[in-house]
């Protein structure tokens, strides 16, 4: 949920890093800084704000032409954003400077020990504590001094680091959260994520758990946390920087909505094999062990729990198992019923989501088996997990996701229809059919995507609105938690997602003149119910706004406005009845003039508890 981002060559490194850092944001935004490898010994640069008020301090200060620096973008969590706690913090004896990501749990026992030791402190974060600890750990050598320090560490960390007795080095550890290497002729990088480097270099590789680089601009040497030395495959990264960039749209949140029928079709199409199979790609988890699974637990967080929940209804139906979906920073506190012939999947856009990542900990300890499901390649809950079922959806930039959602979402029908074409419990006609209809979901989307006008109208209606119903039921509820997280996120505009059948006992109170309610109504079996929902909402004032089936022809009747999604089958309805919900979430905010990439207080990986 920070960034960091290291660079050791030949170029000057002040304008190098202030870019790279602005390619890193999106992880966090609430402070900046760098340290630079100077003829004085290491100088710092750093202030509460964005990556352009540090640039202003940067530039007002003058170019020292250093070739060796690390840099850092905040996201809060001990200590408010602030010019002290922001990083790089350098240790009083100016021996040590640290960037960091991650959170050290342990760090106020360790700042009162190093407080006996006679350290001092101006902030109020755990990074500091590490500048200071690794300071007390050197004694001339710094992998020694890393390695005694990482001793004492608790929690999760990436670190850049560089000492002043060592000005053309810098040195990365990492443990939970994720770090990459950058490989430059004559020069290379450390990154929290690969845009940051992209206009530099395009061959990578990510730090495993706990390894430590030495970098100079001539040589990469990985250590293990035996102190071996280990060599990487360097990933040669095919994106065009301009997948990175905004495309010529205005938000990257409105590109990576219209990129959905290109990332669903890049996510099912290398799983489709002839004859209506689907190829998963497992190594360890052979057809048999999946037969053989007698329950499935989904965890996530935020929409990629959201996906979770509407796979639960999918899959517990074909499967005839019980499916259950859970927070994950709730699973791994709620003693979960686990056992060998139990299936965890793990949903997770970024792959480094602190909650998911010890939720998979947790039910590998207990002996599940599991699948992630990620979007990020080589991330660490990939890395982590049994199996990993990536999403093809590029670089996802906007802190609220879309095309993520959407491809987890046809990537979790298409392994649900796997499990139950083993398993026996779904006909191979059904299971061509549904196989049918996934293919088409992309041209169901880019329909949607073909007529925003509508979308837009209503909008513009409802903008000024200050507090917004979602209702549903069945899977429609499970898509109503994700559209108001959608309007929440980044229009700032209170909503809440309720089960139509639950309003009544309590919540239909706040309905009065004026509320908007958005009524989903796609789910066939139910929707005379929800009818009778919508009638409910507007005896009391609501205005009602209903998302319908092509063929819907009485909810017109009730409702205010309709939205209608195209003709399709069950299991294509959920990825298209998302679509015009994330569109009005994006033309409210959009009205409202907020940020819609990057909105208060939200970092696009959560890599703390
Ligand atoms: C999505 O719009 C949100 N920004 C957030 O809820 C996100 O889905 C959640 O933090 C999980 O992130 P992950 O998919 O990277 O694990």
């Amino acid at each position: 949920m920070c960034g960091i981002v290291g660079y050791v060559g030949e170029k000057k490194v002040t304008p190098l890093l202030l870019e790279a850092l602005e390619k890193l944001e999106y992880r966090g935004y609430d402070s900046a800084g760098i340290a630079l490898m100077t003829d004085n010994g290491i100088g710092i640069k750093k202030t509460r704000g964005r990556i352009a008020d540090l640039r202003k301090i940067v530039e007002e200060s003058g170019e020292c032409g250093s070739t060796v620096g690390i840099g850092h973008t905040r996201w809060a969590t001990h200590g408010e954003p602030s010019d002290v706690n922001s990083h790089p913090h350098l240790s009083k004896s100016g021996r040590v400077a640290v960037v960091h990501n991650g959170i050290i749990e342990n760090y106020m026992e360790l700042r009162d020990f190093l407080i006996t030791r006679g350290y001092e402190f101006a902030g109020e974060t755990d990074s500091e504590v590490v500048s200071e600890l690794i300071d007390y750990c050197y004694s001339g050598d710094p992998v020694y001094a890393v390695r005694k320090a990482e001793l004492q560490l608790k929690g999760s960390y990436a670190l850049g680091i560089i000492f002043s007795d060592f000005p053309d080095q810098i040195f990365a550890l990492r443990k939970d959260s994720p770090l990459i290497v950058g490989i430059g002729e004559r020069e290379n990088f450390i990154a929290s994520d690969i845009p940051a480097i992209l206009k530099y270099t395009r061959d990578v590789f990510r730090l495993d758990e706990r390894e430590l680089a030495v970098l100079t601009r001539r040589s990469v040497t990985v250590l293990n946390s035996f102190g071996e030395r280990v060599d990487h495959v360097i990933e040669h990264i095919e994106w065009d920087s301009g997948a990175a960039e905004k495309g010529g749209y205005p938000h990257f949140m409105i590109k990576e909505i219209m990129e959905q029928p290109d990332a669903i079709s890049k996510t099912i199409a290398p799983r489709l094999a002839e004859g209506g199979g689907i190829e998963l790609g497992f190594k360890s988890i052979s057809d048999e062990d999946l037969k053989n699974i007698e329950s499935i637990k989904i965890t996530a967080c935020g929409s990629a729990y959201h996906v979770g929940v509407v796979a639960k209804h999918l899959l517990k139906k074909w499967l005839n198992i019980p499916v259950e979906a859970e927070l994950a920073s709730e699973f791994r506190y709620d003693d979960p019923i686990i056992n060998e012939r139990t299936l965890v999947i793990v949903i997770s856009q970024s792959g480094e989501t602190l909650d998911s990542l010890y939720a998979l900990r947790e039910a590998k300890a207990k002996g599940a088996r599991t699948v992630s499901i990620v979007n990020v390649v080589a991330s660490s809950i990939a890395n982590e997990s049994e199996e990993v079922l990536y999403t093809w959806a590029g670089p996802e930039i906007s802190v609220a996701t879309t095309k993520a959602y959407s491809t987890q979402l046809v990537l979790i029908e298409l392994f649900g229809i796997r499990m139950a074409q083993l398993r026996g419990t779904m006909s191979p006609e059904r299971s061509a059919a549904l196989i049918e209809s996934i293919k088409g979901i992309p041209e169901g989307v880019s329909h949607i995507l073909k007529d925003v006008q509508t979308i837009q109208y209503m909008a513009s209606l409802y903008f000024n609105s200050q507090s917004v119903f979602f209702l549903g039921r069945n899977i429609d509820f499970a898509l109503s938690l994700e559209a108001s997280l959608k309007l929440k996120e980044i229009s700032y505009i209170h909503s809440e997602a309720y089960a139509a059948g639950e309003l009544k006992h309590g919540t239909i109170s706040l309905i009065e003149d004026d509320t908007l309610v958005i009524a989903l109504c796609t789910y066939r079996p139910l929707l005379e119910k929800m009818i009778s929902n919508i009638k409910e909402v507007k005896a009391r004032g609501a205005k009602v706004i209903a998302i319908i089936n092509e063929d819907d022809i009485q909810t017109g009747t009730v409702a205010d406005h309709i939205i209608r999604i195209p003709e399709c089958d069950e299991i294509a309805t959920p990825s298209l009845t998302i679509v015009p919900l994330q569109l009005f979430a994006y033309y409210i905010a959009s009205l409202k003039g907020c940020d819609i990439d990057k909105p208060r207080n939200l970092a696009k990986s959560v890599t703390v508890e």
